[in-house]
């Protein structure tokens, strides 16, 4: 696999050059790229998200210039960033803690996140809620218009901010938007259930391009739009747009991905080797097989029926036992949230059920690991992983599965990727999960566990090329593309309705 490095020259900074020359990013999301935190001595130190939306959009701010707006409960905040050469500015609005509460636990997180996975019976909307929801909303627009040139693109981030587009217009910008939204967009007659959607519509409507993780998403708010707005539908060569009160809005597919060629970097490199020798050893895996997840402790990510599943797995083939370990590490998350800690407990709880059931002395099946993982240590994990297991219920995409791909320098391993998530669609060739039923999670795990060597090469070619093809600089390229295409300029007057 010849991934191609995000930094450098890499092809979205050039397209970002030839495309919108003189334009500065202006990214909002929640969560700041870079945080100002306190090490164990008291002295403050920084810590980097190793995500990949931070990867994508670093290289181009850092070049460009611009302003990164992201929100916290308290004291507002405002960075020069990279700490040791700044180049753009982060600035963190300082939320009211209950307003924020509200907003982040309230509306987003008990309200979209579980909507937007089809998960109803979680999904709560207060008014309370959605007054904050807005409130904070607003925060973000009122800062963006203040920094953002006619010229500059903004680029705003997911359900948290469904409601910024529309505000931003409001208050007089016409520059580019760009809109991406990263967890799946719900069927309709979900949609239903959240008394604002027409609001949320209309408000992500007054964006030049909305992107989405999948087809089935961009279909699905089409629709939508159509039903509940009256939006019309103008399907084009090169992609759908939605004409609404005067505005036209390109609508794309643009599945996001990982900084590949850094993942492959760490794979390879000699301290990476070490490591696998150390936990190999520490783990005990000499003559067995590692089984691993990696998820936030998110109810969405199919966790227990995970270890059903594994259960039932050592219940149907003794002759696993002694010869199988399933490591999860559960990253904690949103644990102000109820049904998080829920979750939480659940996993541990099952975490010891089975260990009771099956272990005995020199054979522990499940480890739980409850912490979050630098990117270095998970590469070491997923290289000695003999099967990496996503099962979410319904994911976005899951960056894990095209993660734990990436480190396969050696070609070997196995996906097993439940068919929900977002990132199935472009990863085929993964063992295919049906994650619901602790049964079918075990006929999935014995079918990636007992194929042959060369089911398992071949697929894991397969999935290598399809994670050169599409990597996070694939993906900024594509919105920079998507975007200029849309540019406001545009009435849609060449476009067929249908
Ligand atoms: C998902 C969402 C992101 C969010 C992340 C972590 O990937 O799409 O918007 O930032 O989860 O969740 P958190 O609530 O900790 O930001």
């Amino acid at each position: 696999m010849a991934a191609r490095s995000s930094s450098g020259d890499a092809s979205a900074v050039n397209l970002m050059q030839t495309l919108f020359p003189g334009a500065r990013l202006i990214v909002a999301a929640n969560r700041a790229p870079y945080r100002r935190a306190t090490g164990l001595h008291g002295e403050p130190r920084w810590e980097r998200p190793a995500g990949g939306l931070t990867a994508a959009l670093d290289p181009l701010m850092q070049r460009f210039g611009g302003v990164w707006v992201a929100a916290q409960a308290g004291a507002e905040q405002e960075l020069a960033v990279p700490p040791e050469d700044p180049r753009y500015q982060v600035e963190v609005l300082g939320i009211a803690p209950e307003v924020y509460r509200a907003y982040y636990s309230g509306y987003c997180n008990a309200g979209l996140w579980p909507l937007c996975h089809n998960l109803v019976e979680r999904a709560h909307f207060r008014p309370s809620d959605w007054i904050a929801y807005r409130q904070v909303n607003r925060l973000f627009a009122e800062r963006i218009a203040q920094v953002a040139n006619a010229d500059d693109i903004v680029f705003l981030h997911d359900y948290q901010l469904a409601m910024v587009p529309g505000y931003l217009r409001g208050l007089g910008h016409t520059g580019p938007i760009a809109h991406f939204w990263h967890i799946p967009w719900p069927p309709t007659v979900v949609l239903r259930l959240l008394p604002e959607r027409r609001l949320i519509l209309q408000g992500l409507l007054e964006a030049d391009w909305l992107g989405f993780q999948t087809e089935d998403s961009v279909d699905a708010f089409v629709s939508a739009a159509r039903k509940e707005l009256g939006a019309r539908i103008l399907r084009e060569a090169d992609g759908i747009r939605l004409l609404y009160q005067g505005r036209v809005t390109r609508l794309a597919a643009v599945p996001i991905s990982i900084d590949a060629a850094r993942v492959e970097e760490i794979a390879r490199a000699p301290l990476t080797e070490d490591r696998i020798v150390k936990l190999r050893s520490r783990l005990g895996l000499q003559d067995s097989a590692l089984l691993l997840g990696v998820d936030r402790l998110d109810y969405t990510k199919g966790i227990p029926a995970r270890l059903d599943g594994f259960s039932r797995l050592l219940v149907r083939y003794p002759s696993l036992h002694g010869k199988v370990q399933f490591l999860q590490i559960g990253v904690p998350t949103r644990t102000e949230i109820q049904d998080y800690r829920r979750l939480a407990s659940a996993v541990r709880r099952r975490v010891q059920d089975i260990n009771r059931r099956h272990g005995r002395p020199g054979w522990r099946p499940v480890r739980l690991v409850e912490r979050n993982l630098r990117l270095d240590q998970l590469v070491a994990l997923y290289r000695l992983a003999d099967v990496a297991v996503v099962s979410s219920l319904y994911d976005g995409l899951n960056l894990v599965a095209k993660e734990y791909v990436a480190a396969r320098v050696d070609g070997g391993g196995a996906l097993c990727l439940s068919e929900t998530a977002g990132a199935y669609q472009e990863l085929r060739d993964a063992f295919p999960l049906s994650p619901l039923s602790p049964e079918r999670v075990a006929e999935g795990l014995a079918r990636a566990l007992f194929s042959s060597s060369e089911e398992r090469e071949r697929r894991m070619k397969a999935l290598r090329a399809a994670v050169a093809r599409n990597t996070i600089d694939t993906w900024l390229s594509r919105v920079l593309q998507g975007l200029r295409s849309a540019a406001p300029q545009l009435s849609g007057e060449n476009a067929t309705p249908v």
